[in-house]
């Protein structure tokens, strides 16, 4: 076969059958098929789409480009959550411990943060002692003793993904609908779960700016990982304005902690509840899904989700003082304050401009291979549509160096407005696709 043809015959918009999208993607992972060649493809893609027969083949053969997580020694049937990304995007820590405290097993694979947007691995390592790398047997062991473990992606699960996307970034081809769902869907593949739940994000914090493109995509992949013999469900919720008040990793650790035990901001407690009831359900706990919703509430009064993110956290190394205000995670150095120079309605903060300024801080990555300062980050005081007086702190930014703090105070100021009357309010979340 001749990688150049079939270059051509997606240029021109013709369907790839089964043994040319098999013969792409094992030459992007075998390295056989030169860059220029794999960006002409991609952009081909961008431009040309795809039906959704070459996208489930394209995920199918992606997942099996490397390894594949075997599951089969955990008992129940386990069930595992991706969100395509958000600001202030802290649920999985929430979630987990929840699924986890009914007795659904959940093997979670996360990643790191790129961007303007977090990742839960980088979240979990600002809690001192934290190991993300646990050997198979290890991984399945404490999923079966305690029903849940998280762990940092595996650096061999679906290479071609690793591959094409760092190519995608670079060449203007990450927004495309059956290439975003053939990542996010291998990686989920390999992962090995028989139940998923995408979180699946649209606003000016998200990937998909648009509702439109967000439903779109998120039906894509509901319907390939049923091809694939998943149960798939879609949350479509809401990211214009980060989730819950903090934005940065040890924050969101204590943000997350502080839900769990019932004082956590409405939005991410209600999205947590969600997400984690649809997973009951998912794991066949539940047949009902207000059974489910009630049972997670009723597991965040009793403190089950926060003993059981305690036995996650000390069965991986973690140390945290349980009974300190910070838990033991500690803040930056410098503190500044941002305030409203006017009284009003606090509207339009900008999600996408936060997580640039947390990630300035040092909160984020702008590369690969940064290095991340845990401490750093945002405390959202006033959210959208809530009243401010005239000089009120509207947020608090946690800084290493007074440099960096005083220009995230500047900038802050930017990503918001107020004005005389509010708007209403947005639903967090706006669909659910099953
Ligand atoms: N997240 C992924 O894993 N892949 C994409 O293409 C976009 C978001």
């Amino acid at each position: 076969m001749n990688f150049k043809d079939i270059i051509i015959k997606k240029r021109d918009g013709l369907e790839l059958n089964q043994a040319e999208i098999e013969f792409t993607v094992r030459g992007i992972s075998s390295g056989s098929l030169p860059v220029y060649q794999i960006a002409a493809w991609a952009m081909a893609v961008y431009f040309q789409g795809m039906s959704e027969m070459e996208t489930e083949f394209l995920t199918k053969f992606m997942a099996a480009s490397g390894q594949v997580l075997d599951l089969s020694r955990v008992e129940g049937i386990c069930v595992d959550k991706h969100s395509t990304g958000g600001v202030g995007d802290k649920t999985t820590l929430v979630v987990i411990p929840l699924v986890a405290a009914a007795g659904v097993p959940v093997a979670k694979m996360s990643g790191r943060g790129l961007g303007h947007t977090g990742g839960t691995i980088d979240k979990l390592e600002s809690i001192p002692g934290f190991k993300v790398d646990l050997k198979h047997d290890e991984f399945i062991g404490q999923i079966n003793r305690i029903k849940a473990a998280v762990i940092s992606q595996s650096g061999n699960l679906v290479p071609a993904d690793k591959i094409l996307y760092a190519l995608r970034d670079v060449t203007g081809t990450v927004e495309s609908r059956p290439l975003i769902a053939s990542s996010v869907m291998s990686k989920k593949i390999a992962a090995g779960a028989k139940g998923m739940i995408l979180d699946v994000k649209a606003g000016s914090g998200a990937f998909m700016k648009n509702k439109d493109e967000a439903r779109r995509l998120a039906e894509l992949m509901v319907k390939i990982g049923k091809k694939l013999n998943r149960e798939m469900v879609a949350v479509l919720s809401c990211n214009d304005q980060p989730l819950g008040r903090a934005v940065g990793n040890a924050l969101e650790v204590k943000e997350a902690l502080d839900t769990l035990k019932g004082a956590g901001p409405a939005d991410l407690t209600e999205l947590s509840v969600i997400l984690a009831a649809h997973m009951l359900m998912l794991g066949h706990k539940f047949t009902d899904f207000a059974e489910a919703e009630a049972w997670v509430k009723k597991a965040i009064k009793s403190g089950a989700g926060f003993a059981k993110l305690q036995d996650i956290v000390s069965a991986q190394g973690g140390k945290l003082r349980w009974e300190a205000d910070d838990y033991g995670l500690g803040t930056a150095e410098w503190v500044f304050t941002v305030t409203a120079e006017q009284e009003g309605y606090v509207r339009n903060l900008d999600a996408y401009a936060l997580g640039n300024i947390a990630m300035n801080l040092g909160a984020g990555r702008k590369k690969i291979g940064d290095i991340i300062d845990h401490k750093v980050g945002l405390e959202i005081l006033v959210k959208n549509n809530q009243p401010v007086a005239k000089g009120q702190d509207i947020a608090k930014i946690y800084a290493s160096s007074e440099t960096s703090g005083l220009k995230a105070q500047r900038l802050f100021s930017d990503a918001y407005t107020i004005t005389d009357s509010p708007a209403m309010d947005e639903p967090l979340i706006w669909d659910i696709i099953t």
